[in-house]
């Protein structure tokens, strides 16, 4: 059977009904959920890489040498991590000291992890100092002088801020440059003292970063090249540079009036702008790998009309991924056994005392009852990785689906958030 009327444009490869049953990676999404009481993230392996793999081969495409970081902020969920560097992953994007640790401990060699924080502290410079071969893109000038102090003589990447922004729908709140003053990346009017503090500290600015926003979809292109000027005036300036890391911000669709990222045009981009410059780039997607790799499987509580409302409530909020709460980012409702029977207007709140906490607003569901269980598809990425356990509601578990045997399990899957 394909996907009810309501959501056919999620139906993929690896996602879609078979005799009524929602299926994930091959899998009987419900038959699975029903061993576990809380709520349960699942990860489909093969797709994150083949989210991935696409990136890399619309780069090679265009004959651009480069290297494709995942930024496992966007899901750190071991298995998953160790599923892509065996599946040739090139590296990691790291925000933190503690994130650096852990993808030391998932196996990826230091001249393969891709430091990026906002600031730097003191046990993250020392790390970059113990770890030269960790590309370090440093973005206040604060941060070029703690890690100077260090470890003069070191390689450093600068993040510049491009002074624009771009992002999903044009949304402020995931552009992280433009109209308002952002914390983030050096201003290309702050690079010439940046470079100073770098030279006075022996460092040799080998890299340059910019991640200018979140969830670009094909509309978002002209703007996205807007920011790919931006980066190459700062190349200019910058005649020790090898690297030029371009962040992440790669969209998937979240509705369905959303259309698929143009790869190749976002390729054709980066080829025009920076083919004919001796650079390899790379990139540090998060979302793109991640979001719709995985989803969220929450059951039941109650169903109850107020005012004329078809309420659901879910036994999992928005401390378990926030986007669609925080950024409006929607996340899509898949009854895993859906019931025959009419489509109806619903809303779907989740179990958190916080008016913000409701799935999804109005979206056409067929009849459903307590006990149930509803997927939320595009919740792979900074979900679980971001989940709090306000309400003492936090509990999850994590599992990874690879390859074809269901022995391929995760056997260690996560118990999240039991305190
Ligand atoms: C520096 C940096 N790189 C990469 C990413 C990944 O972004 P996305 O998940 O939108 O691809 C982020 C996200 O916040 C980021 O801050």
């Amino acid at each position: 059977m394909l996907m009810p009327a309501f959501s056919s444009w999620v139906e993929r490869d690896g996602l879609c009904y078979r005799a009524g049953r929602l299926t994930f990676a091959g899998r009987d999404v419900a038959a699975f959920a029903a061993a576990f009481d809380e709520p349960v993230f699942l990860h489909d392996g093969d797709r994150a890489l083949a989210n991935l793999g696409r990136i890399g081969a619309a780069l090679a495409g265009r004959g651009l040498r480069h290297r494709v970081y995942f930024a496992m902020k966007a899901n750190r969920f071991r298995p998953l991590l160790s599923h892509m560097r065996a599946g040739g992953v090139f590296g990691l994007d790291v925000c933190s000291a503690e994130e650096l640790r852990e993808a030391l401990a998932c196996g990826f060699a230091p001249e393969r992890i891709s430091f990026t924080a906002h600031g730097l502290t003191a046990a993250a410079a020392a790390l970059l100092a113990a770890f030269p071969a960790i590309v370090a893109n440093l973005d206040t000038i604060s941060a070029i002088r703690r890690l100077g102090r260090l470890a003069p003589g070191r390689e450093i990447g600068l993040r510049l801020n491009p002074g624009v922004g771009v992002a999903y729908r044009d949304s402020e709140l995931l552009a992280y440059s433009g109209a308002s003053v952002s914390k983030f990346g050096i201003y290309p009017e702050h690079l010439d003292a940046a470079i100073a503090c770098a030279r006075d500290h022996g460092l040799t600015v080998t890299a340059l970063h910019c991640h200018a926003g979140c969830g670009v979809l094909t509309p978002q292109l002209d703007a996205y090249a807007r920011v790919l000027a931006a980066v190459a005036a700062g190349l200019d300036r910058l005649p020790d540079v090898r690297l030029v890391n371009l962040g992440g911000g790669l969209g998937v669709p979240h509705r369905d009036d959303d259309a698929a990222l143009d790869l190749a045009r976002w390729a054709d981009l980066i080829a025009a702008t920076f083919a004919r410059r001796d650079v390899e780039i790379a990139v540090e997607p998060g979302d793109y790998a991640v979001k719709d790799a995985g989803f969220l499987v929450l059951r039941v509580n109650y169903v109850e009309e107020k005012r004329g409302v078809r309420f659901v409530g879910l036994d999992g909020g928005f401390n378990l991924a926030i986007e669609p709460a925080f950024y409006g980012l929607a996340c899509v409702p898949l009854p895993c056994l859906p019931r025959p029977g009419p489509l109806r207007p619903t809303t779907l709140a989740g179990n958190i005392n916080e008016a913000l906490d409701i799935w999804a607003r109005d979206v056409a569901l067929p009849p459903i009852e307590e006990g149930d269980r509803v997927a939320l598809v595009n919740t792979g990425g900074y979900s679980a990785s971001m989940s709090s356990n306000h309400c003492m509601n936090g509990r999850f578990r994590e599992f990874l689906f690879a390859g074809a045997a269901p022995s391929s399990y995760a056997p260690t899957s996560q118990a999240g958030r039991q305190q």
